[in-house]
């Protein structure tokens, strides 16, 4: 009989975690599992979407172990792998992340630009909390991490725990590739080859193979240069606004660089300017976030609990969480799938820092991946890349060695962030904030 796995989710409370589970549970086929654990710091949100995912869970396969606890010890003792989703200060500290660079006058968001950098003070010490327990309790389990900011929880935990079975990965990519998949009348995305680098929230892609090998690439070029990631049937409808504009502004991303097809998250870095002109600064994503996606998955599972019944509720998966176990199923089974994945550069990209977190096409097998060579990257890409990589390791420093300096020079570093004036007044600002998140600066 296959092995049946185990699975902790950390950020049980997460709104993305139901999707995860409906997923899961409609892979049992391909990848089954004996037990599913949901593991917050957060007893009172986890158990909401808990109660749901149990009912859920019992009535897909009765013989599936299910628990929810704040104690990481029974989170992280037998378990094969980590699912890890946490947001340290929860929304509302992205709420502040956001505001307060709209108030100096800066790219609000939650993962860019200065929200991007306060954020990554408060993950940092999330994740690795999460990896010590997995490996004290667990410790030939892997982490498949997605916590935000990757890029700079990766630069650190490489650092810290160079030696972790941690695996730092993004749904962007996968996201944007099923859009242009559907754009140029490709019917899966995982029909496409695709040649891509960059760091995390900071890539292009280069080249894009459909069936065959067929060179596909001027076709999504051309496409995304007129129309952005809208797909053809998505043209106004299904996503939030703030995502439509989002996927719509790419091709003004792409004029700067017609020859690659760029990740939708360089608009903050390229058009900053613009992104603070059109953005509300008493009503940011946090908001919309709050009022729709956390609104909406909370009532869901609250009727769930009350009904004692899933019935009339549509069980969603998602690309996000397909990709997750695509991942899992490649390490545990060895299929040698080509995944983009966020790993140390050693020298795949060869006119870039050896010990920078790339995100990049590797082979996943049995235990292991295996970079693809990109080679050579232009002068465009790796000067942007270079600035950025400078800023998200100051920030890594900062955070270890406790350096107010260092990280009033990320800040200044940060191309969402006009002066060295602004980025102290965001610093000093962000501090007060952050109180009991942030590790003491000097
Ligand atoms: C994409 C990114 C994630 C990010 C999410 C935010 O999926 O790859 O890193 O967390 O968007 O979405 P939200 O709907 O919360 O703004
Ligand atoms: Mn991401």
């Amino acid at each position: 009989m296959d092995k049946k796995f185990s699975v902790v989710i950390a950020g049980g409370g997460s709104t993305y975690t139901p999707e995860v589970i409906c997923t899961l549970l409609s892979e049992l086929d391909r990848f089954p599992i004996r037990s599913i654990k949901l593991y917050d710091i957060d007893e009172e949100r986890q158990n909401k979407i808990a109660s749901a995912c149990k009912i859920l869970c019992h009535e897909i396969d009765p013989s599936i172990e299910f628990i929810a606890t704040t104690d990481p010890k029974i989170a992280y003792t037998d378990v094969d792998f980590c699912l890890a989703h946490i947001r340290v200060g929860g929304l509302k500290m992205r709420e502040k992340d956001e505001k307060i660079a709209l108030k100096h006058g800066c790219v609000g968001q939650e993962t860019c630009g200065p929200g991007g950098i306060a954020f990554a003070m408060r993950s940092i010490q999330g994740v690795l909390d999460n990896l010590d327990y997995m490996e004290k309790y667990s410790p030939n389990a892997w982490m498949l991490n997605y916590s935000n900011p990757a890029a700079i929880v990766a630069q650190a935990v490489s650092k810290l725990r160079p030696d972790s079975r941690i695996i730092n990965i993004c749904d962007q990519p996968i996201g944007l590739e099923s859009a242009m998949a559907a754009s140029i009348g490709v019917a899966d995305r995982k029909e496409m080859t695709v040649r891509y680098f960059g760091l995390n929230h900071f890539g292009w892609w280069t080249d894009i193979r459909g069936k065959d090998d067929n060179d596909i690439t001027d076709k999504a070029r051309e496409y995304v240069l007129q129309n952005g990631f809208i797909a053809p049937d998505k043209m106004g409808k299904d996503t939030d606004d703030s995502w439509y504009k989002t996927y719509y502004k790419a091709k003004d991303v792409m004029a700067v660089d017609p020859t690659t097809i760029p990740n939708t998250y360089l608009k903050y870095y390229l058009y900053p300017d613009y992104e603070v002109a059109h953005s509300n600064p008493d009503y940011t994503r946090a908001n919309e976030v709050m009022d729709g996606r956390e609104k909406m998955v909370f009532s869901i599972c609250e009727t769930i609990t009350k009904n004692g019944t899933t019935k009339g509720f549509d069980l969603v998966t998602g690309n996000h969480a397909t990709f997750i176990i695509d991942l899992a199923y490649a390490l545990s089974h060895g299929t040698y799938e080509r995944m983009i994945l966020i790993v140390k550069n050693e020298g795949a990209i060869s006119n870039f820092a050896d010990d920078a977190m790339v995100e990049i096409p590797c082979l996943v097998s049995k235990d292991r991946y295996e970079r693809l060579s990109i080679g050579e990257i232009p002068t465009f890409q790796k000067g942007l890349m270079e600035q950025q990589n400078a800023c998200e390791k100051l920030v890594s420093e900062a955070w270890i060695e406790g350096s107010y300096h260092k990280l009033w020079q990320a800040f200044t570093m940060n191309r969402c962030v006009p002066s060295a004036k602004v980025a102290k007044d965001l610093l000093d600002e962000y501090i007060e904030a952050n109180k009991g998140y942030w590790p003491q600066l000097k």
